[in-house]
């Protein structure tokens, strides 16, 4: 049986490029292998939630996790901060990284132009804090977005560094994962390549959406002036609206619209109209576990506690293990 880690950020409510890029691999794994899902609510102390904030968002998450189908009996399903010993772990590991590979980091660059007031330490060791929470359960697998895929090498680089500095074969090298096909990157409605709520709201489409919210977004969702002539490349916004309906909609529905596109005969109004149908029928379902869970307090604090439980014994074996290791031992 595979081990499987990955964790989402509880910065905000989860829209379709999380369900895609992570969630739904999520669901699809637990069936067979050894799953750890968390919330990591550590990392999201980078960009500085208020207390109150950083509370709801976890327990959004959790609901989230639930009501798309995580299900608490096949995987551990934990808050990243009830296992605190993944920050003796991360501290281990960062004694063999070094600064200026976590200073050449694509998400590090990105967020220092973002956020050039705020270039907080946290920011630069991000990836050896996911190493961490990895490596901890000794992952063979990590469902991630394409945005991760540099994570994921960086895990493997620091995994190997600890087998090599202390000539044992101890941690895996974990690979990132998606079910099926490469990993995947669900475009925003704004016209970007990517679905984030780090962009702009308006690009994405939360699964707690009502479908009226849908309606309307999809609606003002970015296009162009239509093809002019047979085969004309589409531009990024219109093969936004195409990637957003394989995911969503039937093959016959993007097959007819590709058709219509392809004759120069494509009403972008009737398109948008499909795709916000289809992804009402698709988020509808989850919506509404979503709403009957927000009611379940008991049932919510529950399986938190059990899957820190659980997730609290893999990680202490692995610290008992990486200090006998590296030559901690107490008197
Ligand atoms: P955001 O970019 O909205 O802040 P996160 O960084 O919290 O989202 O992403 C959580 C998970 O969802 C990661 O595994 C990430 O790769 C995946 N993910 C986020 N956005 C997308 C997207 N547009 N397409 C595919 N996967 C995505
Ligand atoms: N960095 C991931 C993101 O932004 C979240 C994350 C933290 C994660 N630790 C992880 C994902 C471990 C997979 C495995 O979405």
């Amino acid at each position: 049986m595979k081990r499987v880690v990955s964790g989402i950020r509880p910065t905000g409510f989860l829209h379709l490029g999380n369900y895609f890029g992570a969630l739904r691999n999520f669901i699809k794994m637990q069936e067979e292998n050894e799953c750890f899902f968390f919330i990591a609510d550590y990392h999201s102390l980078t960009t500085h939630p208020t207390p109150t904030d950083l509370q709801s968002n976890v327990r959004n998450i959790l609901i989230e996790y639930i009501a798309a189908g995580l299900d608490p009996e096949k995987a551990t399903i934990y808050v990243q901060s009830d296992v605190p010993q993944v920050c003796e772990l991360s501290l281990l590991l960062s004694m063999n990284v070094y600064i200026g590979e976590l200073q050449r980091v694509a998400s590090f660059k990105e967020k220092v132009r973002r956020q050039p007031d705020n270039v907080n330490a946290g920011l630069l060791t991000y990836p050896v804090l996911m190493a961490a929470d990895i490596l901890l359960h000794h992952a063979d697998m990590v469902p991630v977005g394409k945005d991760q895929e540099q994570h994921l090498e960086m895990t493997r680089d620091f995994a190997q560094r600890f087998n090599h500095i202390y000539k044992h074969e101890y941690f895996k090298l974990p690979v990132a994962y998606n079910f099926g096909s490469e990993l995947v990157k669900i475009p925003g409605l704004d016209g970007s390549t990517k679905m984030s709520k780090s962009d702009n709201e308006n690009s994405c489409i939360y699964l707690s959406d009502t479908p009226e919210v849908i309606r309307k977004k999809v609606m003002k969702a970015v296009s162009d002036s239509g093809p002019t002539e047979p085969g004309q490349p589409k531009t990024q916004a219109v093969e936004n609206l195409f990637q957003l309906m394989k995911a969503v909609s039937t093959p016959e529905t993007v097959h007819y619209f590709e058709d219509q596109y392809q004759n120069c005969a494509i009403r972008y109004g009737d398109m948008k109209k499909q795709l916000a149908a289809d992804m009402t029928a698709f988020v509808q379902p989850v919506y509404e576990r979503i709403l009957e869970l927000r009611d379940k307090d008991d049932y919510i604090r529950k399986v938190a506690r059990e899957g820190a439980e659980r997730a609290r014994e893999s990680a202490a074996k692995t610290i008992k293990e990486v200090r006998e290791i590296i030559g901690i031992k107490s008197f």
